[in-house]
């Protein structure tokens, strides 16, 4: 097993002194109950009702878990139900038209609000023009959009009919969004002209038409125009205007279509081992209920509330609690489309401020620029609505947690650092708001249900303090149920390194690193694998070097996260040339940031580049990744005896001190 981003170094585990939660927000909390763990436990797998039963089925389920043919879990069988209903009709039902479902802050300071009504409209006659354009059930609808209403709208109008959605982030590449198009052989695209930037109109009908034309089958495309006068909007063969659509089709309704619980709700693409994105499937019942019963138990949301998560839609955050969880609550959900500094470094404390935010969900990316920026923008504002603050995405630490807590909390709200993964739907880790006290540095323990194990290479679980693989020993409702296409590489990539199938012991590998403590309190040390976490997204270090080494010149490249405690994790390419190319002549080291951007996205863009005539490697050949990542942090950089080319190593550290 490799060892990359974290444990191979010698990493203290950090976790501060203990806090209880206060008592004015137990007494209103969700669950409060310090039982439900045991009561999980004496009763799993049935205790997972509670979470189905937050949802409106049309047909009752029969058995919560079938585990006839691990690791493919079924939940809730028998059951049918339909996403969209349980996220907008039901609500209308219940006398709450006119309570406010999505509030849009735009990049220039525009807000829409949309009440369940309005939102109930937009999405039947979004669907009604998706069935117009010959999408059925099952087909795969992909939706390339910037965090626009139109993007949950779409979202909602393909589950309502049965359509799994497939969201590529908008920033990812023209090349990015055909191979995920080409994988699940979708033939239905929403998109939109373009959307602000950095403050500029950027162009993205531009990459989806670049993407169609390297696609073999033909798409529909629907267009949406956010950008008005600034970009000409000029449609296409095949291609047709989402407001124009809307309005022929307005007013129409669609009955929503009852999905079975296992039926895919949709795909999410994401960065695994190999350069190859994997197409994650989530299906209706045990996914639903399950970031339901996490936006409740953790998020501690309330139909009253206004609750803004700050992610992107276009990653696997965004499905589960900005749209799915908190519509199912029956919440309003924030959605912001701008960055945090524009106008100003206080955009976000002024959005909290103007909506009376009460729960806020964040990354901890983003808490080490607010913490950088200082304290004076968020005590411009009024932030006393805010009762409960969240993480998730990485590791933070005491600090950051702290500066949080006492800048944006007030030194009163409690502070869930909640770990999961595209792969786990929904919160596996965290402590329960209302019940657990808080460990700074430590996300929590497993959830009521969720049975998290760290262990060595053997699978034996390892004493308290020690680092070891994170593993789950049961399987939970919005686990995913395979990868689209991929049964084997689902079973290979997360179930055999760990399970015992001849004991029929079957257990979750997430590719995590982590240390537990003697109160089951779980630090994540990050990844183990190729893959690493860039500003809210998942990258893989492979798809990365493949897109370096197809610069002509370049011989061979070997791509690490580089983290420091305060700033965000940077990519650093180390290169190596071709005979008789001087990286430093030509434009060698722009042409591989240009490949980066453009066969995976800007976030790809390696931060740094350094030149190396060879990458240090181990006597069978192989690329010291650890090595590598070691220098990348200046850490201290083990044993080195393995090499064999050491002397090189001494030629990095010079060339990273000349810079
Ligand atoms: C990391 C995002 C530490 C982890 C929801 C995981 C975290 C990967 C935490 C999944 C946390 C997520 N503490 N690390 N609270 N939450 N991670 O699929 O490495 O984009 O494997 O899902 O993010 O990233 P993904």
């Amino acid at each position: 097993m490799a060892n990359r981003n974290g444990w191979g170094r010698s990493r203290s585990v950090p976790t501060g002194s203990p806090r209880t939660p206060p008592e004015t927000f137990v007494e209103q909390a969700n669950l409060a109950d310090s039982d439900v763990y045991q009561t999980f436990d004496d009763d799993w797998p049935d205790c997972w009702h509670r979470a189905a039963d937050l949802l409106s089925w049309d047909r009752p389920y029969e058995t919560v878990l079938e585990d006839a043919d691990p690791p493919f879990y079924r939940w809730f069988t028998g059951g049918r139900l339909n996403a969209a209903y349980n996220c907008v009709d039901r609500h209308l039902e219940e006398g709450r038209k006119t309570h406010a479902a999505i509030r849009w802050e735009g990049k220039h300071g525009e807000c829409e609000t949309y009440t369940y009504r309005d939102l109930y409209v937009a999405v039947n006659e979004f669907a009604a023009a998706l069935r117009q354009l010959g999408v059925e059930e099952d087909d795969v609808v992909t939706i390339y959009l910037p965090m626009i209403p139109e993007l949950p709208i779409a979202m909602l109008a393909c589950a309502r009919i049965g359509a799994p959605h497939s969201v590529v982030f908008a920033g990812l590449s023209a090349d990015a969004l055909a191979t995920r198009m080409d994988a699940a052989d979708s033939e239905y695209l929403l998109t939109c002209d373009g959307y602000y930037r950095r403050g500029d109109a950027f162009n993205q009908k531009s990459k989806a038409g670049n993407a169609r034309l390297e696609l073999e089958h033909d798409v529909e495309t629907v267009v949406v125009d956010r950008l008005g006068e600034e970009l000409p909007h000029v449609l296409g063969d095949r291609e047709w205007d989402y407001h124009e659509l809307r309005e022929e089709f307005s007013g129409a309704t669609v009955e929503p279509v009852s999905r079975d619980a296992e039926d895919m709700l949709f795909l999410m693409y994401t960065s695994g081992t190999t350069g190859e994105p994997k197409g994650v499937v989530h299906t209706t019942g045990g996914y639903l209920a399950h970031v339901a019963w996490t936006s409740r138990a953790v998020l501690d949301v309330k139909a009253e509330d206004t609750y803004w998560c700050s992610a992107d839609i276009g990653w696997i955050t965004g499905h589960s609690y900005i749209v799915y969880g908190p519509l199912a609550l029956g919440t309003t959900t924030v959605m912001y489309e701008g960055t945090p500094d524009y106008p100003d470094r206080d955009r976000l404390w002024e959005i909290v401020d103007r909506n009376a935010v009460d729960v806020f969900y964040t990354a901890p990316t983003a808490i080490r620029a607010f913490m950088k920026w200082g304290e004076e923008y968020p005590e411009r504002h009024d932030l006393s609505s805010l009762r409960l603050l969240g993480t998730v995405g990485e590791p933070i630490s005491p600090r950051p947690w702290s500066w949080y807590r006492e800048h944006v909390g007030d030194g009163e709200c409690p502070v869930v650092d909640t770990w999961w993964q595209t792969e786990t739907g929904a919160i596996l880790i965290s402590t329960l708001p209302g019940v657990d006290e808080m460990k700074p540095g430590a996300a929590g323990p497993g959830l009521p249900g969720i049975d998290v194990q760290v262990v060595d290479e053997h699978g034996e679980e390892v004493d308290p303090g020690q680092t070891g693989y994170l593993t789950v020993g049961r399987p939970w409702p919005g686990m995913a149920r395979t990868l689209y296409g991929g049964d084997d590489q689902f079973r290979s990539e997360y179930w055999e390194r760990f399970s015992e199938p001849d004991d029929g012991e079957w257990r979750y590998f997430s590719g995590d690193a982590a240390a537990i403590d003697d109160e089951d309190y779980v630090t994540v040390l990050g990844r183990v694998d190729d893959v690493i976490n860039v500003s809210g997204s998942r990258l893989s270090t492979m798809a990365i070097e493949s897109a370096i080494t197809d610069v002509e010149g370049v011989a061979e490249a070997a791509v690490v996260g580089r983290s420091s405690g305060t700033t965000a994790t940077e990519i650093y390419a180390y290169v190596s040339t071709e005979g008789g190319f001087d990286p430093e002549s030509g434009d060698v080291r722009e042409a591989i940031v240009d490949n980066a951007e453009s066969t995976i996205g800007p976030i790809a863009a390696p931060d740094t580049v350094v030149f190396t005539p060879e990458l240090p490697k181990t006597r069978s050949g192989k690329i010291m990744r650890r090595l590598l990542e070691a220098i990348a942090n200046g850490d201290d950089l083990g044993d080195t005896s393995a090499l064999r080319n050491p002397e090189i190593v001494g030629e990095i550290q010079a060339t990273i001190g000349d810079g």
